[in-house]
């Protein structure tokens, strides 16, 4: 199994979950909150971590209760965490998530010391690439800081996966795709990185173009409950998704980022590794919660037997 380096951040998130999301000036009752650990770093982490690869976390914590208790959870999962500062002039970040009984959802983010993950990380990412086969990284750290740690990876011919959420603009003026062995945005993350709004097939394929065009080696458009687009060197492809009643569909595309990663680090065919990250992705969204929900290698191989 492959070494992962995770370079991301960590939030805890706090959960409300509503039959339906309130409209514009409408004021909605909830049924209830409920914190579980996140962020899109750590999910990638610990789903990395239960699919049976030797993970290592880069990122920050504030000096605070959810500080300790997101840091016993990666610690818990497996992730080493040596390399989490804790730093004691932010606050954790938070996740506020608006979760819909359909098992959509809402996210604001309130970055805390994930956007304080600068220089002195970047050293500690440098050091380690020597042990690595695969960085993951997304876009809720500063971007300047994903776009060094992802310069010295191809510098060390380390691969680099980026998940691109949360994506502006600033991660294509940044010369993030050229940087990249493999980018995945969602939906609305390849719209916010191309202008293309992704509505199906014909536009994933589309705004895949113009990321291959910036210089992405293979981009992977994750459409939901359509699956996964991807374009790239080898060919293009769709890869339908598994069907499944989604309970919370929060760090499905955490699951399916590092299941792809790491599967890609281990070698496997492209439409091979989309079809496993696919079934990591659809388990996500069978439990409540982000880091909760991330499968372990035997569920993941079990649930792949069965759909067959
Ligand atoms: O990808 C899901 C994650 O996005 C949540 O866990 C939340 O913390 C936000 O970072």
């Amino acid at each position: 199994m492959p070494n992962v380096l995770v370079v991301g951040s960590i939030n805890m998130d706090l959960i409300v979950r509503c039959e339906r999301l309130p409209t514009e000036g409408e004021t909605a009752h909830g049924d209830d909150l409920v914190t579980a650990a996140g962020g899109k770093g750590a999910n990638q982490a610990v789903a990395s971590s239960r699919l049976g690869a030797q993970t290592h976390m880069v990122g920050r914590l504030g000096e605070d209760e959810f500080g300790t208790r997101l840091r016993a959870g990666l610690e818990e999962n497996n992730v080493n965490t040596q390399a989490v500062l804790t730093d004691p002039d932010a606050s954790t970040g938070v996740a506020l998530i608006l979760l819909e009984a359909s098992g959509q959802n809402r996210i604001v983010i309130m970055s805390g010391a994930n956007a304080r993950v600068g220089t002195q990380d970047v050293a500690t990412a440098k050091e380690q690439l020597p042990e690595v086969d695969v960085v993951l990284l997304q876009l809720e750290i500063p971007i300047s800081t994903v776009a060094q740690v992802a310069a010295a990876a191809r510098e060390a011919q380390v691969r680099s996966v980026l998940d691109a959420g949360a994506a502006t603009r600033e991660a294509i003026d940044a010369g993030l795709p050229a940087l990249m062995d493999v980018i995945s945005p969602n939906e609305t993350e390849a719209q916010a990185l191309t202008g293309v709004e992704v509505t199906g097939l014909a536009s994933a394929a589309e705004a895949a173009r113009r990321l291959r065009e910036m210089g992405a080696r293979d981009v992977v458009v994750k459409l939901g409950s359509e699956g996964a687009y991807w374009s790239g060197e080898a060919g293009e492809d769709h890869v339908p998704a598994f069907a499944i009643d989604p309970v919370d569909t929060t760090a499905a595309g955490d699951a399916f980022t590092a299941c792809l990663a790491i599967d890609i680090a281990s070698g496997e065919e492209m439409l091979a590794a989309l079809r496993r990250a696919n079934g990591a992705g659809a388990l996500a969204c069978l439990k409540l919660g982000a880091q909760p929900s991330m499968p372990t290698r035997g569920e993941l191989e079990s649930f792949l037997a069965g759909h067959t």
